[in-house]
């Protein structure tokens, strides 16, 4: 519910259980208020923060805390809006002017529109509320309404204030390539603390645009949590910043790094979503709240709905080195192991014998497949399996005929060598010749190969950039996601994996366009749980993706060995893809993957509709225990993977969640034994939900590599 009252000059925004208040002061300006548990009335907060009078001249005041931080007389905290008007002032004091509050088919909107003391200036904060979410979504719209050009340096999205004077902990999520999202904990003070990216085409693999903050004593099911996540797939920036009054603001946005927008008469920048949420509940329900915004609001809503296929894909087994009699074998193995779609991933096209060659030219490679793609695609078909082809659009390799067309499509400065990550340039896909290009190409190959899925690949940050432009770092992503928008409207039952080398693009920019997200390159079964963790915190567990999650053994990058069944198991948590290679592995293995493959038919439906409650987590503990319950509640599974195990680990029962109490439920599990030298456990047993959620399920893992799947569905 929003709401202003003309005499207290009061906003207010309450959901279930979160309150936001934000008021008009006497000199005009919009200061917040309040953020946190929920409150009915906003008339009954006070301004927090000291407020000394008599120092500085009338209308000035120390640091308060503006709803919009710019730069303005005694405000020296980070702000959200840097602007260099014509006649060179670079201040911006912002004051109320109107605003709007209205419903919409999925909940609220708010607009206030703030405007500059002297120039025709606005800004516009916008805010969404959504049916049924403790969730605000906010955005600012900045416009020029004078007729002199003026230029934007900072324009982020918004802000949050944390509760005041207590102590903050922050939550965010660092890494690299093939370590994805770890958690990282950290006790604030006095300063500021940046996580940001500037390698212009992705989040990166190194930050989320993701945090959390708790007052230092929040679990997984107790304390106040504040939450945030930009919607942006690019450079972004959020500071995390305490100032001498212990008030911790956060802003987020877009990052300032190397960009200058200039606005000309009536010309606005539209900043990205900045969602925020708050509980008194626990990281728990943060991640609840954040499932049910994707399911119901930020995803496609006939997709979700719809169990994703197991996918079998070339890239592990064979890397570039894919040709037809492989692909035309591979097929029927995957179809008899119970895969449904069949992927070939890099090294169909072009003349991409290595990683020099090849990108730009899309074109199926006739020295490996001589009869070029069709025959792979019918055989799909014919077998009843979908088929869906590797890409990677924004990038061209030297030596391609692309480059030799279009060199001017490349981002480069003059005088200076490309840096060629990967051996592959970057296409400046800010140009609007470019985006039509990349759009032409990926609408060309969906139509003539008849294709269910495309995998879209990003390999290579952006290191050069361009001279012509200051704004390519914005307009890139832009135009990027205005392709990702073409090929879901153009094609709403062809499924999209974005994929970046991993997961550079895990974030709620790409969200709303991909079936799928690559999770990580690294498929190692330990290392996939740390990361698979991280990921789920605020990404559906559905939606982890990756060339083959049921890995190989020992793994490529760290030569782990690790049993079938742990894998398998664990392939079952994200979106199932195989990445043994089949044509190679011996009649014993094959059953065997297809037996676990079955069973994951059995309990997709509850894993890819589910909440993940991290019962045990694997940040801080030798047996990660994860319940997926089902959203209706009615069913649940219970994973468990031991790793580093010693001296026999007794482990703690484990104690499911948001089950009814009084209802009662049959737990199945073949796995679920206390060695056999003590007690067998029964295949099946039956309990109410309080005895599941309050005593729990004695497990006993034999030791490293164990793993279990435990089912729990109530009794009509
Ligand atoms: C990186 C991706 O993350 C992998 O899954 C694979 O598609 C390779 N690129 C192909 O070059």
């Amino acid at each position: 519910m929003i709401t202003y009252n003309e005499q207290s000059r009061r906003f207010a925004i309450i959901t279930e259980n979160s309150s936001y208040f934000m008021c008009i002061d006497e000199d005009m300006r919009l200061r917040h208020l309040y953020y946190g548990e929920r409150i009915e009335n906003p008339d009954e907060v006070s301004f927090e923060l000291p407020f000394i009078k008599g120092i500085l001249k009338p209308g000035t005041h120390f640091p308060f805390k503006a709803e919009f931080i710019t730069k303005e007389k005694t405000q020296f905290l980070e702000p959200c809006l840097f602007v260099e008007f014509d006649d060179g002032t670079r201040d911006c004091q912002l004051v109320y002017k109107s605003h709007t509050i209205e419903k919409t088919e999925t909940g609220e909107k708010l607009s206030i529109v703030l405007c500059d003391r002297f120039y025709k200036f606005e800004v516009v904060l916008n805010y969404v509320l959504y049916n049924g979410l403790n969730l605000i979504s906010k955005n600012t719209v900045i416009r020029n309404t004078g007729e002199k050009e003026v230029k934007l340096t900072k324009m982020k999205s918004g802000t949050m204030y944390p509760e005041w004077n207590r102590p903050m902990r922050l939550m965010h999520m660092a890494g690299r390539w093939g370590a994805e999202y770890q958690k990282k904990y950290m006790d604030l003070t006095q300063g500021k603390f940046t996580i940001d990216n500037t390698r212009g085409n992705c989040a990166s693999h190194q930050h989320i645009p993701f945090f959390a903050i708790d007052e230092g004593d929040a679990t997984e099911t107790k304390g106040n949590v504040w939450y945030g996540l930009l919607h942006w797939s690019g450079d972004f920036k959020i500071d995390f910043e305490l100032n001498y009054d212990n008030q911790l603001v956060v802003s987020a946005g877009v990052n300032d790094f190397d960009v200058c927008v200039t606005l000309k008469e009536n010309e606005e920048f539209e900043t990205p979503l900045f969602t925020m949420g708050f509980t008194d509940s626990g990281y728990e329900e943060m991640s609840r709240e954040l499932y049910d915004y994707q399911y119901d609001y930020l995803l496609p809503e006939e997709k979700i709905k719809q169990e994703f296929p197991i996918i079998y894909n070339t890239w592990y087994p064979y890397e570039l080195e894919v040709n037809e009699e492989k692909c035309l074998g591979f097929i029927e193995k995957a179809q008899y192991i119970g895969a449904e779609l069949f992927v070939i991933d890099d090294g169909w096209f072009g003349r991409r014998k290595d990683l020099t060659d090849g990108l730009g030219d899309w074109w199926c490679d006739k020295d490996k497949f001589p009869n070029g793609l069709k025959p792979i695609a019918d055989k799909c078909h014919s077998m009843g399996m979908k088929f869906g082809l590797w890409v990677e659009p924004e990038m061209v390799n030297k030596k391609s005929d692309l480059f030799k067309e279009h060199p001017e499509w490349v981002l480069s400065f003059p005088n200076r060598e490309n840096t060629e990550i990967r051996n592959q340039c970057v296409l400046d896909l800010s140009r609007d010749d470019v985006l039509e290009f990349v759009w032409e190409t990926v609408d060309k190959l969906i139509s003539d190969y008849d294709l269910d899925y495309v995998k879209w690949d990003m390999n290579s940050y952006i290191t050069e950039t361009t001279v012509h432009t200051r704004d390519m770092r914005i307009k890139y992503i832009k135009n990027l996601y205005e392709v990702w928008r073409r090929m879901n409207e153009k094609y709403p039952h062809v499924l999209f994996e974005n994929c970046a080398a991993g997961g550079s693009r895990a974030d709620y920019g790409m969200a709303p366009y991909s079936d799928r997200i690559n999770r990580s390159d690294n498929s190692d079964p330990v290392d996939v749980l740390k990361i698979h963790e991280g990921f789920s915190t605020y990404i559906l567990p559905r939606l982890a993706g990756g060339a083959g999650n049921v890995a190989t053994s020992p793994h490529h990058l760290n030569g782990r060995i690790v049993p079938l069944k742990y894998r398998a198991h664990l392939g079952m948590t994200g979106s199932m893809s195989v990445g043994i290679n089949l044509l190679k592995a011996s009649k014993e293995e094959i059953e065997e993957i297809k037996y676990y493959v079955e069973e994951y038919k059995k309990v997709r439906h509850i894993a890819q509709d589910a909440y993940l409650y991290r019962l045990s987590s694997v940040y801080t503990s030798n047996v990660a225990v994860w319940e997926y319950l089902k959203r209706d509640k009615k069913s649940a599974l219970v994973f468990m993977f031991a790793n580093g195990m010693n001296f026999r680990d007794s482990v703690p029962r484990v104690k499911l969640r948001g089950l009814s109490g009084d209802k009662l439920y049959k737990v199945t599990g073949e796995h679920y034994k206390i060695p056999e030298t003590f007690m067998e456990a029964p295949k099946e047993r039956y309990m109410h939900g309080d005895a599941l959620m309050n005593f729990g399920i004695r497990i006993e893992p034999m030791g490293d590599y164990d793993s279990l799947v435990l089912r729990i569905d109530e009794v009509e």
